[in-house]
C-alpha cells in the first residue's frame, strides 16, 4: 500500500512505508513485484502563461493509481524519465519483466486504462502485453520496450551484426 501527502498536508492513503520526498511532495511507499513509476516532474504546457505547480499532472496521476491499486501494484514518483515532452510519462517494470516506457497519457481520461493495462502486464508473467490487449493509449504512447536483465545472462553473445 502507498500514500500520497500533498504539499498543504493532506494525506491520501494510510501510512504504511517508507517515504519518498520529492520537493514539496511526500510519498509513502510499498513493495510489490510490479511497478508504476511516474514522472512527477512533468509540466504539461499550457498555452498564454508560464508553468505553476499544479500544472503538474503526475501527483494526481500517482495519488489515483495507487488508491486503484492499493495492494496490488507498487506506484512510484520519480523525477524524470527523460521524455519531458510527452507528459504524463511512466514505465511498467517488473522482477523478469519487460519494461514498458510510456508518455502522453492523461491523468484523467487515461486512468481506468493504466489500472487495467498494469493488472495485465502483473498477471502476464514476463511482461509483455500482446498488441491487441494493450489499451489506445498504451498504443500510442509507447516510447520503448525494454528487455529484462535476465535475458542478457541467458544470451551472453551479441547477435550478428550488432556491437557486443
Ligand atoms: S520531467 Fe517528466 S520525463 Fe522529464
Amino acid at each position: 500500500m502507498a500514500a500520497l501527502r500533498l504539499p498543504a498536508g493532506g494525506l491520501i492513503r494510510p501510512v504504511v512505508g517508507p517515504a519518498v520526498r520529492l520537493g514539496s511532495w511526500e510519498f509513502l511507499m510499498s513493495e510489490s513485484e510490479v511497478a508504476i513509476f511516474v514522472c512527477v516532474s512533468c509540466r504539461r504546457p499550457v498555452e498564454g502563461r508560464d508553468a505553476r505547480e499544479d500544472d503538474l499532472p503526475g501527483p494526481p496521476l500517482v495519488a489515483a493509481l495507487q488508491a486503484r491499486l492499493a495492494g496490488e501494484i507498487s506506484v512510484v514518483p520519480v523525477e524524470c524519465l527523460a521524455v519531458c515532452k510527452r507528459p504524463c510519462t511512466l514505465v511498467l517494470a517488473g522482477s523478469s519483466r519487460w519494461t514498458y516506457l510510456i508518455g502522453d497519457l492523461d491523468s484523467d481520461r487515461d486512468l481506468e486504462e493504466i489500472v487495467e493495462a498494469a493488472r495485465s502486464y502483473a498477471a502476464s508473467g514476463n511482461g509483455i502485453l500482446p498488441w491487441r490487449e494493450r489499451p489506445a493509449s498504451f498504443r500510442k504512447g509507447v516510447i520503448a520496450r525494454v528487455p529484462p536483465r535476465a535475458t542478457a545472462a541467458a544470451n551472453p553473445a551479441a547477435p550478428e551484426g550488432l556491437p557486443s
